[in-house]
């Protein structure tokens, strides 16, 4: 693609030559120039010979040379869907991942459709999991906490737009906020990555956030916090539900047992990865 400056030297721009010239792998560029135009995907592909206004093709051109230095759609575009929600995304925040929904489901699966748990999110990032568990049960209360104040404003632009008015956006470090307070339900995708792991200079993860994925020498710090405590502030019967690595199943499994809690499980992914561990206080717990 010509630089942004030379927008006449091939003249018009159609939509069909814009995408050619982008030269970037399916479905990127369709993304981007769906997002500049601020139209479906169906209007894009009905009409090949647009031509794009200056305006349009320069607003483009600077989304795909980011593109091309590696900068994820996600934060190019500026949202992401999750469990059918478009949520804001910002790199303040970690890009929602389809892994995380599986958490969803299996917290939605523990609590009908008429529940009032009281549900704690820990590490809420872009509201992503708090936010959803808010609409899809909506007699709870969500607590939703992280320690960034720019993620917890965009978590709480989400839940805003996105009409959750159950949720509760509290800044602090874990359980800080909610000291004294007692859940139904923890949920919590925490950082687990391991300092020096070579994922975090590949790909879209080196734009991410490092508050959002470093978590310790073995990627476990995090998780050792936020499961030792739970028992303190789950009521009996009360889940803790958490996202891992997919190679710390077998030690989240020693974290919640060390923590007293009982029906302890590993769920994984479609892929066959170990993804969400949890275990629920029962009326002996700790
Ligand atoms: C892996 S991201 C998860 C974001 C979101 N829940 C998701 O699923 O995409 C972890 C989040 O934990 C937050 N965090 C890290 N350390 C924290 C701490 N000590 N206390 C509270 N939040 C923390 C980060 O700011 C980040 O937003």
């Amino acid at each position: 693609m010509n630089a942004p400056h030379e927008p006449h030297s091939l003249g018009p721009t159609t939509v069909a030559a814009a995408l050619r010239d982008a030269g970037l792998a399916p479905p990127d560029g369709r993304i981007l120039l769906q997002h500049v135009l601020g139209v479906p995907h169906a209007q894009l592909g009905a009409h090949p010979q647009r031509v794009l206004t200056d305006c349009e093709w320069r607003a483009f051109a600077r989304l795909v040379q980011r593109r091309r230095a590696g900068e994820p759609i996600a934060y190019l575009i500026g949202e992401r869907e999750f469990y059918g929600r478009r949520f804001r995304v910002t790199d303040a925040v970690l890009i929602p991942r389809p892994e995380t929904e599986l958490l969803i489901d299996l917290a939605l699966e523990r609590y009908p459709e008429s529940s009032t748990a009281r549900i704690l999110d820990l590490g809420t990032g872009s509201g992503n999991i708090a936010v959803t568990l808010a609409l899809e049960r909506p007699r709870t209360v969500v607590a939703a906490v992280d320690c960034s104040p720019a993620a917890l404003a965009l978590a709480g632009s989400n839940a805003r737009e996105l009409g959750a008015l159950n949720v509760r956006l509290l800044e602090g470090d874990w359980y800080a906020p909610v000291a004294g307070m007692r859940f139904d339900l923890i949920v919590s995708n925490p950082p687990y990555v391991a300092a020096g792991d070579p994922h975090l200079g590949q790909g879209d993860v080196r734009f991410e956030p490092r508050a959002a994925l470093n978590a310790g020498a073995d990627g476990l710090d995090a998780l050792r916090a936020i499961v030792a405590a739970a028992p303190r502030y789950l009521d009996a019967g009360g889940w803790l539900i958490v996202e891992h690595g997919y190679d710390q199943g077998a030690a989240c499994a020693r974290l919640l047992r060390a923590a007293r809690l009982a029906d302890v499980f590993l769920a994984r992914d479609l892929a066959g990865s170990a993804r969400v561990s949890g275990g629920r206080k029962d009326a002996a717990g700790a």
